[in-house]
């Protein structure tokens, strides 16, 4: 599969992102850190070892484009253990493609009660949006690709690669579908 983006340019930019996390959170002792299962987990280890200031790490886990779901209907599989309410949230996800699911869970955290909502992606697929969701920390756009690795797989597979690849088929009949 070709490379997209390099383990070293991942490493690069996250640290940069890092970095201008501290500087915004300087003082919070109320950040809590929410992931999206599974695909956000190694971007979100290798992003939070690099911040110093007291945090809680929680996580959700959504479905979506399964049997019986029309587009843009995200369910809660997991939902977070800890209170949300009067925290300063920082959601970290994958991938954000239409954009249903982080919709889904920024109004979730605002009804919750949480006292600010920012939200820390590794890609954006921007050309593929379908409902508006503000990034505050965006580590690369990319084009409307399928891409495994880092963390994202095609049916489970290619999680642990240390870089963005492009997906491609071993059958030209596969057709990709983001779970
Ligand atoms: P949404 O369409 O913005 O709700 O994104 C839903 C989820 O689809 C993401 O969190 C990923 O788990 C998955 N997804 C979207 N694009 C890709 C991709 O290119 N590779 C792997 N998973 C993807
Ligand atoms: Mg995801």
């Amino acid at each position: 599969m070709k490379v997209l983006i390099r383990q070293e340019d991942l490493e690069r930019r996250i640290g940069e992102m890092a970095a201008e996390i501290e500087r915004d959170y300087a003082g919070c002792d109320n950040l809590m850190c929410v992931g999206v299962l599974k695909g956000s987990v190694f971007f979100m280890v290798d992003l939070l070892k690099r911040i110093s200031i007291p945090l809680a790490v929680d996580f959700f886990q959504t479905s979506s484009y399964g049997s019986g779901t029309t587009p843009g209907e995200v369910r809660i599989r997991k939902d977070v253990d800890l209170s949300i309410r009067g925290k300063d949230v920082l959601l970290i996800e994958d991938i954000v493609d239409t954009g249903y699911t982080l919709r889904t869970i920024l109004d979730l955290l605002r009804f919750r009660g949480a006292r600010s909502v920012r939200l820390c992606a590794l890609l954006d697929k921007a050309s593929r949006r379908q409902v508006d969701v503000p990034i505050d920390y965006l580590g690369f756009e990319i084009e409307d690709l399928f891409v495994v690795g880092y963390g994202l797989d095609f049916d489970e597979r290619y999680r642990n690669l240390p870089y963005i690849a492009v997906w491609e088929p071993d059958e030209p009949s596969d057709v990709p579908s983001p779970s």
